[in-house]
């Protein structure tokens, strides 16, 4: 029973999932997770392959980011490893409202990895950044990242029926929010 609790003990503990400031030597590590089909048909913005140098160019926007305010970008540390990348971003004019963004690496998947980072940097942007908004939109093909956000206490706030065409298909665009 005892050595039983401890093993779970230690199972908990090394499954940590922390987020934390970007550091240049990050891109790398990114740049594999993103180039994946599944991992960036979803994200807008991108094309596949990832270039290193895109990578790097966001990380490196991410770590300026910070001092105008334009963005609070996080790299997601998985049980010691690179498992993403959260993001707060496109500020509103007062920037008391941010997008949030998040990319998981395949091999990370499902493992409450998006749902816990997510937890993190809405905590991050109420205490620390005194938002009172905080929002995200997701296409309808991407259940996954509807749940992730709404085990992370998001709010669906509306769908933007057929809001876009992917290959032959239409998509929802489904809005998310949470409010201080
Ligand atoms: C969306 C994404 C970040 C989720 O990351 P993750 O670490 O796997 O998320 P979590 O493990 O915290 O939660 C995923 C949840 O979705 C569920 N899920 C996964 N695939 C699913 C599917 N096809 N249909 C329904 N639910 C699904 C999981 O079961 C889990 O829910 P549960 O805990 O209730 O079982 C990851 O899939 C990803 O990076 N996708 C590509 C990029 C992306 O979509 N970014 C967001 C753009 S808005």
């Amino acid at each position: 029973m005892q050595v039983g609790f401890i093993k779970f003990y230690f199972f908990v503990l090394k499954m940590k999932v922390e987020i934390r400031k970007p550091k240049l030597s990050d891109a790398k590590a990114l740049q594999k997770l993103i180039s994946d089909k599944d991992v960036i048909k979803q994200i807008s913005g991108y094309s596949y392959p990832c270039p290193l140098s895109r990578m790097k160019k966001d990380v490196n926007d991410g770590i300026k980011g910070r001092k105008t305010k334009k963005s609070y970008s996080f790299t997601i540390i998985f049980d010691n490893e690179i498992a993403g990348s959260v993001m707060l971003e496109e500020p509103n004019e007062d920037k008391g409202c941010y997008d949030l963004g998040f990319f998981i690496g395949k091999i990370f998947w499902n493992k409450g990895i998006a749902t816990e980072a997510i937890k993190q940097i809405i905590e991050f942007g109420f205490k620390k950044l005194k938002l009172y908004r905080i929002q995200a939109d997701n296409d309808s093909d991407n259940p996954a990242s509807s749940r992730a956000m709404e085990k992370a206490g998001l709010k669906l706030e509306g769908v933007r029926k057929k809001y876009r065409k992917k290959g032959n298909k239409y998509v929802d665009l489904m809005l998310w929010g949470i409010t201080k």
